[in-house]
């Protein structure tokens, strides 16, 4: 094993101390980017985190002279750190408690960069471990480094039980920084979208001019170690000022794209998300349709399945009665192709809402390597819903129901929820935000969606007029569309031309 790699570890070492080492041309390129940002002179360094030294040694090739600090936890990684980075100077400890609880001794350690008020560059990639307190118990050793977390003031934005250790490192580096200097972190992906950073991402905005991010392939491009899924961002964030414009670099060969705090707020909201944007022109159209009311306002309500596939199972049973049970696997786009497989007791189930109407539920679960990840379809009365699935709760009749079945399912919404997908999961957070044209009983075109719907369950060929009828109806060009189009790049081209030849004709 090369010494940039770090001391031969086992898997669950490397989990433990989340060693997963940044390659060295991307520490290069993220040291680069990161030093052309700071307010003044560069002069001291850190990698709080520094393991076998990528950033170090980056450092030491961009900004000669400056003074290299490094910490880890791990005695073997700040040896294979000194060993590269010559002339560094790491310390083995703790970078994440406070001095009091066990940390490393700031001042003591690295004296010039306390009397300059601070390092002018903190770069590197912290590790990633979530600790959990229920996880850990019967663990005492993590328990107890989670409870010392928690009293150095750590928690702030862990969320209940959880303390994601990144968040942490954020925000101490943050306190290691000079006003005019620059953070730059490789975290995970879920910083920029997921509900649980929202508080996070408020302090990066307003703490500091957030003023990059870039998103990166999947994780295991970069690390190949780690899990396929793993998604990962780099973020720079300059101490001082709030931010008033972030420019997003999407994964892949996007372009950079310049948004203004008033446009990013209105995007972002009600949770502050990051959109996924991959050009100008993405920004331009997602700016358009972020116009139309959102799908939570123009509905009664988006809810979660009926029963939950574990807890209630003393309410499930093999042979047929008046409720069957549906699951996410077993929705199709428009149609539920098979027969129930399970059976819900209706004795049991008593009193709770009655499904009785006709619901259109969608899929919770569907993996972001999906080449299409919403499947809508209408559920006939007397189905019980797991809470595999989503539903809407409208008042309005089959065609209103058949309606947000079309709209659901076509690419236009699917896109919309794109550009605020976190995850795997599809549900009334990602969803509700996004938006949609509200239904008319009324208007003629309402109506005509709600037909194609209906006959699509039986015809693809309906499916694709649909689709095509939705773009036109969200007031779309044939431009906007084939944008958007080719945003599902595994989608078949066939299908791609279809859907624009039934916009044209
Ligand atoms: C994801 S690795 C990254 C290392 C290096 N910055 C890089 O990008 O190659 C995280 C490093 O953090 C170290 N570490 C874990 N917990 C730490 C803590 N509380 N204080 C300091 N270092 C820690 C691990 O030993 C590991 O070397």
């Amino acid at each position: 094993m090369a010494v940039k790699d770090g001391p031969e570890r086992s898997l669950a070492e490397r989990k433990r101390l989340g060693a997963w080492y940044t390659p060295d041309g991307l520490a290069m390129r993220i040291v680069r980017r990161a030093a052309s940002l700071v307010d003044g002179p560069i002069r001291n360094i850190l990698d709080p985190s520094s393991g076998a030294g990528a950033f170090l040694v980056a450092a030491a090739a961009i900004v000669p002279g400056a003074r290299l600090c490094g910490v880890d936890a791990d005695p073997l990684a700040r040896a294979a750190c000194q060993e590269r980075a010559v002339g560094a100077q790491v310390v083995v400890g703790d970078s994440l408690l406070a001095e009091d609880e066990g940390g490393i001794a700031w001042t003591r350690e690295f004296p010039e960069a306390a009397a300059a008020g601070g390092f002018d560059l903190v770069v590197g990639n912290p590790p990633w471990e979530v600790l959990e307190a229920a996880a850990h118990q019967g663990r005492h050793s993590r328990r107890a480094y989670a409870d010392a977390l928690r009293r150095s003031g750590a928690q702030v934005f862990a969320t209940g039980a959880k303390i994601n250790l990144y968040r942490v490192a954020i925000v101490r580096a943050f306190e290691h920084l000079r006003p005019g200097g620059v953070l730059a972190f490789v975290v995970p992906g879920g910083l920029l979208r997921d509900a649980s950073s929202e508080d996070l991402r408020a302090f990066l905005l307003d703490a500091g001019e957030w003023s990059e991010v870039w998103e990166l392939e999947t994780g295991a491009a970069l690390f190949p170690t780690a899990h396929r899924e793993l998604s990962c961002c780099v973020v720079f964030v300059r101490k001082g000022r709030p931010t008033a414009q972030l420019c997003v670099r999407a994964a892949g060969s996007g372009t950079p794209v310049l948004l203004d705090r008033a446009v990013l707020d209105r995007l972002g909201a009600p949770d502050r998300s990051i959109p996924a944007l991959a050009s100008e022109a993405e920004l331009d159209l997602m700016a358009r349709l972020w116009r139309l009311p959102k799908l939570a306002d123009c509905v009664g309500g988006i809810r979660k399945g009926d029963v939950n596939l574990t807890t209630d199972r003393e309410l499930f049973c093999d042979h047929p009665t008046a409720l069957a049970l549906r699951t996410g696997k077993e929705i199709g786009p428009y149609r539920v192709p098979g027969g129930p497989r399970r059976w819900v007791d209706p004795e049991r189930f008593g009193k709770r809402a009655h499904p009785e109407r006709v619901r259109v539920a969608w899929r919770d679960i569907a993996d972001r390597a999906l080449r299409k990840r919403m499947c809508a379809a209408m559920l006939p009365p007397h189905s019980v819903l797991a809470d595999t699935l989503n539903f809407l709760v409208l008042s309005g009749d089959e065609a209103e129901v058949a309606y947000f079945v079309a709209l659901l399912n076509s690419h236009v919404f699917e896109w919309a929820v794109r550009r605020r997908s976190a995850h795997n999961h599809l549900g009334k957070r990602i969803v509700g935000p996004c938006p949609v044209v509200p239904y008319q009983a009324r208007d003629t075109r309402c109506r005509q969606i709600a037909a194609l719907a209906t006959q699509a369950e039986q015809s693809a060929a309906a499916a694709i007029r649909a689709d095509a009828a939705v773009a036109h109806h969200y007031g779309l060009s044939q431009a906007d569309l084939t944008l958007i189009l080719e945003g599902f790049p595994k989608q078949p081209y066939a299908l791609k031309e279809a859907i624009l030849g039934a916009f044209d004709g």
